[in-house]
């Protein structure tokens, strides 16, 4: 497994359903590497994608976007955690409000895919966030501490695990919390249980060249999950760079 402790910041990018092979080639090309060994980069393409980008990675880990909570079976269409292990896969995003939303999945779900994965030592990136109706009524820390204390396994531990704290509402949208709203949230989820004190805390929604350095560089937060800015190689590697 990865030691986390050996990174001091980590970029993820999420691809979602977007790129293709020669999307993949010019990108890799045209991306430049951080020389700061300690910035950990992570690029998660879609599941189809996976064993090219494994295949072709160079200075940069590859991740999933979600796997299976079961091993293996009669589950049509589904990713399973062995099939990452088979193409070296060492990172896999859980409980993105995609998938929250769209696919309906529970904390309870999460709780079992980021526990198959780390019983596999693969390292899920477990998402938390509320909705703009759930900020509207001042419930924030209330539905963190809910998705926190459901959606973490019991097998985690800083050692293993990466929290992502996206509000829902910032994803894709070009909104951000505040600078300060960011730091008070990530100290929230550090506070949360003596457990959490010690966990990498990324943040992710509307994360870009302009803004990332001024938010990765909160005392409290461990680096980005990026999305949209992610699908453009100069933008990422100028947020990447030293
Ligand atoms: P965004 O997406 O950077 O496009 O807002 C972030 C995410 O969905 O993880």
């Amino acid at each position: 497994m990865i030691k986390l402790s050996d990174f001091s910041s980590f970029f993820v990018a999420n691809w979602k359903l977007n790129g293709n092979f020669q999307f993949i080639d010019q990108f890799i090309n045209n991306l430049s590497l951080p020389k700061d060994h300690s910035k950990c980069v992570v690029i998660c393409p879609t599941s189809i994608h996976l064993d090219y980008m494994s295949k072709n990675k160079n200075g940069f880990y590859v991740g999933a976007q979600n796997v299976s909570e079961h091993e293996e079976g009669a589950y049509t269409g589904e990713i399973s955690v062995n099939s990452l292990l088979d193409l070296n896969i060492n990172f896999c995003i859980t409980g993105h409000s995609e998938r929250r939303q769209i696919y309906k999945e529970k904390d309870n779900e999460i709780n079992l895919k980021s526990d198959i994965l780390i019983r596999n030592s693969v390292i899920p990136i477990i998402c938390i966030g509320e909705t703009l109706q759930q900020k509207e009524k001042g419930i924030t820390n209330i539905v963190l501490q809910e998705q926190l204390m459901n959606s973490i396994p019991i097998s985690s531990s800083f050692e293993n695990t990466i929290i992502a704290y996206e509000p829902v509402w910032a994803i894709g949208t070009g909104l951000t919390p505040t600078i300060e709203e960011i730091d008070e949230t990530h100290q929230f989820i550090r506070e949360h249980n003596d457990k959490l004190n010690k966990y990498k805390i990324l943040y992710g929604g509307s994360v870009k060249a302009s803004n990332a350095r001024e938010i990765t560089d909160l005392p409290n937060v461990d680096g980005a999950l990026i999305g949209g800015a992610s699908l453009k190689s100069e933008e990422f590697t100028r947020i990447i760079e030293d």
